[in-house]
């Protein structure tokens, strides 16, 4: 290890942009095509700063945009500090960053430490003999007594995660294609190239990183058998999962004990520049998620638990109670309903709870992150056998399975092709009829779309310190109700979440003092009788309080 120790970071104070900032994915292959090719683009996003600019969000992160043969959509870097030619140029990005930056709006990119692609001149490299000079940069073992793979490691897509390179009767490894070999962090050579590599867009005004695969950087070295998980564990890639060879728990193959050492590196490297944040993915409970915050490191430990848990009042509160006892006063939470590897909120929850879903990410504690097109409710999109693209797909195909639903194409207008590639273009997944109102154009007319309550909500929690970054507390969990305050200063707000298909009863103390800041339904006109208020089914409310005029 040469980091020694690291630089003494003081803990981020409560204005920093990204404790107070809202995130928002913007998944590049399906956000906006700009040259006609039916992929989306740098020149396409370009297009749409104003879009992101109306939606009130701090931050973008930009899902990888740098040469790749598109194997895994980006996610298999051929050449980091070059823009991917089907994704525009580096003057483009350039011009992007400016005009976000003009707006007060910060960019994330998608970096990629995990593994490479196989056409990266470091693996080709490694693969012209056991003595190349990067054939250490990656992850290699001789067969087992059998010939076949050194041990049970399963790829996060199926099937084994070690390939045989027959020439040198070697296997690599692979956390998820064959042709993603994956690097060997414990080399320093990989590190001073890695960490070259955030340097080189921090440079170009960067102002933070999404870390894929952050979890996964080291693997045991004793190359230990994982063991198998159970139906009830949650896995990275969930369209995979019906694979049972990637039902595996990733005991020997992520969160091995030099990961934050490493993190406390890439903290420092961060460092060099001003004020820039480090996200990273994690696949972990929400103590692990908290302890590796509560250390200089990852800003923003990726917490994904919202995805997961059971949709009730109860498992919710139980959860942001366990989270916040888990969390040091140095370690900030995080938040997301949804990203490009998993079912889409809309069609995990159903349309009617997805206005108390958005309340819910929008006035939590934590810095929430909004996945493209869930704040106009789109739900996955069925893709045909035929035109399906995503590797985990590919492996089994016409199977339903894969990654492809999730990542259909932003529905602006309901013009051909719903504005977001050129009518006579073939999008590189299908542009499906867009549900009515589920455009763009159509949600920016309509007052009670739930494109216009998540702005709402993002702009109600800029203008309050209690949202954004006060206290939490949860006050009610049962099965139909999900009660908590946020607090800061002389500000307190009660927000109020129905999980129930019937009308419920919540308490709600003082009566007099509390006024409607945002609610889930413009139909409904919440009134609070005797200290109760009567919450229609699905439905979400946000009040704030009015402290009393002193006599
Ligand atoms: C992460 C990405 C996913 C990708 C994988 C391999 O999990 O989110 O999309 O397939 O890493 O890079």
């Amino acid at each position: 290890m040469s980091h020694g120790t690291p630089a003494p970071v003081p803990p981020a104070d409560a204005a920093t942009w990204w404790k107070r900032g809202v995130f928002y994915q913007v998944y590049v292959p399906s956000f906006q095509d700009g040259n006609g090719d039916g992929l989306g683009d740098l020149h396409g996003i370009e297009q749409r700063l104003d879009y992101i600019t109306g939606l009130g969000v701090d931050a973008v992160w930009l899902s990888p945009i740098y040469d790749s043969p598109l194997l895994d959509f980006g996610y298999d870097v051929a050449g980091y500090t070059t823009v991917g030619a089907d994704f525009g140029d580096l003057e483009t990005f350039d011009r992007i960053v400016d005009g976000l930056h003009r707006r007060g709006i910060k960019v994330l990119l998608d970096y990629i430490p995990q593994h490479t692609s196989s056409e990266h001149p470091w693996f080709k490299d490694a693969l012209s003999g056991r003595h190349s000079a990067h054939r250490d940069w990656y992850l290699w073992a001789d067969p087992a007594a059998d010939g076949g793979p050194p041990n049970n490691w399963a790829s996060a897509f199926g099937g084994s995660a070690w390939t045989l390179h027959e020439p040198s009767n070697q296997y690599y490894y692979h956390a998820h294609l064959p042709q993603q070999p994956s690097l060997n962090w414990r080399n320093p050579q990989v590190k001073r190239a890695m960490f070259d590599v955030m340097r080189f867009w921090f440079s170009r005004g960067v102002d933070g990183y999404r870390i894929d695969a952050v979890w996964r950087l080291f693997k045991d070295q004793q190359l230990r058998d994982n063991p198998q998980g159970s139906d009830t564990d949650s896995f990275e890639i969930a369209g995979a999962m019906a694979h049972s060879s990637v039902r595996q728990l990733q005991k020997y193959t992520a969160d091995q004990p030099e990961l934050p050492g490493v993190l406390a590196e890439m903290r420092d490297v961060a460092n060099e520049f001003d004020d820039r944040v480090l996200m990273g993915e994690l696949h972990l409970s929400v103590e692990r998620v908290a302890a590796l915050g509560a250390k200089p490191g990852l800003d923003i430990p990726m917490n994904f638990a919202l995805i997961d848990a059971p949709w009730n009042g109860q498992s919710l509160g139980d959860l942001i109670v366990r989270y916040e006892q888990a969390l040091t006063p140095r370690a900030w939470p995080n938040w997301t309903l949804g990203n490009h590897d998993r079912s889409r909120v809309a069609t995990r929850l159903g349309p009617e709870r997805l206005p108390g879903a958005m309340i819910l990410l929008l006035t939590l504690r934590g810095t929430p992150t909004l996945y493209y097109g869930d704040e106009l409710g789109l739900p996955d999109q069925p893709v045909p056998p035929g035109r399906e693209r995503d590797c985990a797909a590919l492996a089994a195909p016409g199977q339903g399975l894969g990654r492809d639903p999730e990542r259909t194409p932003m529905p602006w207008t309901n013009a051909p092709n719903v504005g977001f590639t050129t009518p006579e273009a073939t999008p590189w997944l299908p542009i499906p009829d867009p549900a009515p109102g589920q455009t763009v154009a159509e949600q920016e007319k309509a007052a009670d779309s739930l494109l216009q309550l998540v702005r709402t909500a993002i702009a109600l929690r800029h203008r309050s310190a209690a949202l954004s970054v006060g206290t939490i507390s949860v006050v009610t969990a049962t099965a139909d109700t999900l009660a908590y305050t946020r607090h800061a200063d002389d500000e307190r707000w009660l927000v109020i979440i129905s999980f129930s298909n019937r009308p419920t009863e919540t308490a709600v103390p003082d009566q007099e003092t509390w006024t409607v800041a945002l609610r889930s339904d413009q139909e409904w006109h919440p009134r609070i009788n005797d200290g109760r208020l009567v919450v229609p089914p699905y439905a979400a409310v946000v009040l704030e309080r009015h402290e009393q005029p002193e006599e």
